[in-house]
Parts: C-alpha cells; sequence; structure tokens
C-alpha cells in the first residue's frame, strides 16, 4: 500500500466542551527534542509539573502527578487504586459523565449506588446525605463540573457530608480544572483527576490526578493488586517520586506540553483565570440572549467554562453545526444523552 496523503486537518477554532484551543507555546513544546524518560532534564521538567499541578488542584498533597492517558484513564486510576471487589461506592448522575463513573466502579467489582439527579440540574446535597446514612460506603464520587449538562455542581455541603460518613471524596474535575477553583485540600477531597484539554489549553493525552494521604493508604493497605497494570499508582508513584523505577515510557512530549500549559496558567494566575472565564461566560450569556437564545441551565449552577444552550423549537441543530463548520471553521458540541437534539455546547 503507498503511504496516504500528508494530514492536513483545518484550522478550527474550537469553541465546544473540548478540545480547547492550543496556546502556541504549547504547541512549541510539543516540537521540543524528545529526551529519554530517565533523562534528567526529564526528571526535571516532571518535578515541576508535579509541583504546577499541586497549585493548580489547590493542594499540597505530596501524590499530583499527570497520569498517561485522557481524562476517562484519571477516572479508572482513582477507582482502580481506590475500589476493591465488593466495595460500596456511592456515585452521583446527573450526566454522562457520572453515568461514567457508575459503569468504571462497576467494572472494579464494586457495589455501586447512586444518587440521580435530572440532567442539567445539580445534585441535591441532603438525598446525599440520606444514600450516606444508609450504609458504610468506601468511596463517593461526584462530576464538579458536568460537561454533558453545564452543569457545576455545589460541592461545599456534599463534601462535608461525605466527610463525616468517613467515606473517600473522589471529584471530577476534567472540565473545572483551571476554569473554577476546584479546592482540593479546603475540601477535603481524597481523589481528584483531570484532563488536560480542556481549561488548561493543551491537547488530550494526559489526565493529571491527585490523591490525599488518606487515600494513599487505603491504597497502600489493599487486599488485592490493583486490577489494571497500566493504571496501578503504587509502581507509577516510584517513577515520579525520587526512586525513578521505570513503568512505563512516559509520554514525553504531551509531558512537555502540559509543562508549558501549566506554566500559562500559573503565569497568568488562578484567580485571573477563574475570573476570566466567568466574565467570558456572562458576556456569552448577555449577547447569546440579544439573539433570543436561551441558556440550559439555571444561573446559579452554570459552569462557566461550558455554556450550555437551548437549541430554539424547529431548528436543526446538527444543520447548523455542519454550516458552522463548513462557513466557518467553528466547532460547538451536541447535546448528549437525553439533551441530543435539545441543548448544543
Ligand atoms: C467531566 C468529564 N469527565 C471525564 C471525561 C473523559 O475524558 P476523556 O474524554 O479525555 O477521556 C470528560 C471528557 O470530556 C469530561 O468532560
Amino acid at each position: 500500500m503507498s503511504a496516504a496523503p500528508k494530514a492536513n486537518p483545518p484550522i478550527r477554532t474550537l469553541l465546544g466542551p473540548g478540545p480547547s484551543p492550543v496556546s502556541p507555546r504549547v504547541l512549541a513544546a510539543l516540537a521540543l527534542p524528545v529526551v529519554g524518560h530517565l533523562d534528567p532534564k526529564f526528571l526535571e521538567i516532571m518535578d515541576q509539573s508535579m509541583a504546577m499541578l499541586r497549585e493548580v488542584f489547590q493542594t499540597k498533597n505530596r501524590l499530583a502527578l499527570p497520569m498517561s492517558g485522557t481524562g476517562s484513564a484519571g477516572m479508572e486510576t482513582c477507582f482502580v487504586n481506590l475500589v476493591e471487589p465488593g466495595d460500596a461506592v456511592l456515585v452521583g448522575v446527573n450526566g454522562v459523565f457520572g453515568t461514567r463513573m457508575v459503569d468504571v466502579a462497576q467494572r472494579c467489582g464494586a457495589q455501586v449506588d447512586t444518587v440521580e439527579a435530572e440532567w442539567g440540574t445539580a445534585l441535591d446535597a441532603q438525598k446525599f446525605k440520606d444514600a450516606l446514612g444508609k450504609k458504610q460506603y468506601k468511596v463517593a464520587a461526584v462530576v464538579h463540573a458536568e460537561t454533558s449538562t453545564g452543569v457545576l455542581q455545589p460541592l461545599d455541603d456534599i463534601a462535608e457530608m461525605v466527610r463525616e460518613s468517613g467515606a473517600l471524596l473522589m471529584v471530577d474535575t476534567v472540565t473545572s480544572l483551571g476554569g473554577a477553583p476546584v479546592r482540593v485540600d479546603e475540601l477535603g477531597i481524597d481523589a481528584c483527576y483531570s484532563g488536560t484539554q480542556k481549561c488548561l489549553g493543551c491537547p488530550p493525552g494526559l489526565s493529571p490526578v491527585t490523591f490525599s494521604e488518606r487515600a494513599v493508604e487505603v491504597i497502600r493497605k489493599r487486599k488485592t493488586k490493583v486490577q489494571s497494570w497500566y493504571l496501578d499508582l503504587s509502581m507509577i508513584e516510584k517513577y515520579w517520586s525520587s526512586e525513578r523505577i521505570y513503568h512505563h515510557t512516559a509520554p514525553i512530549s504531551m509531558n512537555y506540553a502540559l509543562h508549558e500549559a501549566l506554566r500559562i496558567v500559573l503565569e497568568e494566575g488562578l484567580e485571573k483565570a477563574w475570573q476570566r472565564h466567568r466574565q467570558v461566560h456572562e458576556t456569552f450569556v448577555r449577547e447569546m440572549r440579544k439573539l433570543e437564545l436561551e441558556p440550559a441551565v439555571a444561573e446559579s449552577i452554570r459552569a462557566p467554562m461550558i455554556n450550555t444552550v437551548k437549541v430554539p423549537e424547529g431548528v436543526d441543530d446538527p444543520k447548523v453545526r455542519q454550516r458552522l463548520y463548513d462557513d466557518f471553521d467553528i466547532e460547538i458540541g451536541a447535546g448528549l444523552g437525553p439533551l441530543k437534539g435539545k441543548t448544543r455546547r
């Protein structure tokens, strides 16, 4: 077979739920010389990325590192390391990613219960409290910014209840990290994962995670081996700590990209980045209303970094999105699951 033509992707303006636009600085970092995964210069970059990740996650956790793989790898990392077969896990479900958490937890052999809310609304803290009162859960998990609906889940009450119950709190910050406070230490989050391709402005490919000492202790005391060799933190930690024991070949170029993306976030300043997302979101809503378009989520729980808009009655949404591609090189996202055809993101 002869070689296919050279890949020639268009330059799109990425206004959808992710991947988000990537800074030229990050693209340039991807083209830096590839060195070995145990090269002293690469090890320095790893240490710096860990330090910057702690800042962005707002934590002093020792364990903060980018897993190889996209956000879903971060989700699996949290579940496979913390959950052993038969463990009770509670998951908040109000969109695609809560649903995915349930699937992943079940594949770990967990007994999973859910607290559900209609897609496009937030989880009710009281329902969480009621569920936590019925059983001793090992892990309670929620999505901070539900990308499928545009809801930013208020975390304070739920975090307090989970802490009081003695369960470990797991939070998905794939879409929120860098775009809104995630307050890992303040909220007492034990396991938190994210992705590089949203508010960090990096291509998809790594999944930053952080674990509290309490969670690390739970992993240490496991009776069974972590069911995924690739995502086993007890081994990966030995590569990211001073031991530097090879586990798998780190995706060198993606690590350069994340390093540069984190530098950009911290140069701007976290608070300023959060404010920027909030201001742009408010402007977007104001301008959208002038076009007689309506936000799909109530104001108090709208995620500023993922705007969902109701598709007006009678409008052929796929046609509109195709036209944006064809005529303007703009990407936006469709509604998912029950919101398909009803919202755009
Ligand atoms: C909230 C949330 N969690 C998890 C994921 C999964 O991440 P990925 O698609 O990078 O594997 C996404 C992806 O968009 C997401 O938005």
